[in-house]
């Protein structure tokens, strides 16, 4: 799914955002952006946006994500995937829901 994600990427964009509801500890943002790395053109960028109601989960994303180096990268926030608040429908190249 990530490669698949990742490929479909528009390789025109200085940055690509993508949101990744329930994003749970954040294991779907961070093999996106290391697949991404592998892949991107220069001078691109991926931002993801992780959404999870639950504090700890969004807690433990962030351990990992600090520990991965990708705090630039990946932000997570405590939401719901049925009430999306601040968020425009043109806002992300991609969604991600998933469970792994
Ligand atoms: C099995 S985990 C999957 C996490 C991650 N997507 C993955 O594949 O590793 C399911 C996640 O869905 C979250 N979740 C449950 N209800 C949700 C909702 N209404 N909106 C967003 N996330 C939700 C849970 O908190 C949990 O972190």
């Amino acid at each position: 799914m990530v490669k698949y994600v990742v490929s479909s990427l528009p390789e025109t964009e200085e940055t690509i955002r993508i949101l990744d509801l329930a994003t749970g500890t954040a294991d779907v943002a961070i093999l996106l952006e290391k697949e991404y790395s592998t892949t991107k053109a220069v001078n691109s960028e991926l931002r993801v946006l992780g959404i999870d109601p639950s504090k700890n989960m969004i807690e433990i994303g962030r351990e990992k994500i600090s520990s991965e180096g990708l705090e630039d990268q990946i932000m997570l926030e405590i939401g719901d995937a049925r009430s999306l608040v601040g968020l425009k429908e043109n806002d992300f190249h991609a969604v991600t829901m998933s469970k792994l």
